[in-house]
């Protein structure tokens, strides 16, 4: 019985670490500033001289601005990333600012290399998920302001403006480089493209209806 008990205990501590490990590991060191003249070949970016790391390094303005939400979607991602912020290199972790018009929408999208969790500064949201096949539940709720909201690695998931006047969110995430996979853009959108055909027979409708959406993208 306590065999099996510890055991048990073992394999829960193992599966523990590997789970642990699929995520941005640990850093080693105090920080790897990215270094944009970096040419070595390493999974993420090569760390600049410590000496040579400022404030600077650490440092983004910019997430007081609104977006311009004047597009198709009627919104706007202002990202606060490893791009924008060479110090976030090694650490798992980044932001990023929201503007909604009235209506406006975060198309359905899903981050490859992120959990992201998102709060309401002003405004009205819808927000919600799919997980994944074979159920494909949707999770969605309506957040105001103060609100915060998990959108788990890897699903995919959207936001739109349900408000009267424009919406703010912040989101943070669990990657210095979260990556987007936006669903439309990568079904219908991609170069060169996938044949009409597959994309017919896949959604179940007309090559027309196809190649019409292809068009947009
Ligand atoms: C917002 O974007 C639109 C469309 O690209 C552009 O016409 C407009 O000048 C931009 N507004 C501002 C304030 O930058």
């Amino acid at each position: 019985m306590a065999k099996h008990f510890l055991l048990l205990n073992l394999i829960a501590v193992l599966s523990f670490c590997c789970v642990v490990l699929a995520f941005e590991p640990s850093p080693l060191q105090d920080f790897c500033v990215a270094d944009p003249a970096g040419t070595a070949k390493v999974n993420g970016l090569a760390c600049k001289d410590p000496k040579s790391v400022g404030a600077e390094d650490f440092f983004f303005s910019g997430l007081h601005l609104a977006g311009n939400t004047s597009n198709t979607f009627g919104s706007k991602v202002t990202p606060a990333n490893v791009a924008q912020i060479p110090g976030l290199n090694t650490l798992g972790i980044s932001l990023a600012r929201v503007d909604y018009a009235p209506w406006g929408i975060n198309p359905p999208h899903t981050h490859p290399r992120a959990t992201e969790i998102v709060t309401v500064l002003e405004g009205f949201l819808q927000v919600g998920f799919v997980t994944s096949n074979p159920e494909n539940r949707h999770i969605t709720k309506v957040l105001k302001k103060g609100d915060v909201f998990v959108f788990p690695i890897g699903l995919v998931h959207y936001q739109r403006n349900v408000g009267k006047g424009n919406a703010v969110a912040i989101a943070a995430l669990s990657s210095q480089n979260p990556g987007v996979i936006s669903i439309a853009n990568a079904v219908f959108g991609s170069e060169p493209a996938i044949a009409t055909d597959i994309l017919a027979k896949a959604f179940q409708v007309d090559a027309t209806v196809v190649a019409q959406i292809q068009s947009k993208f």
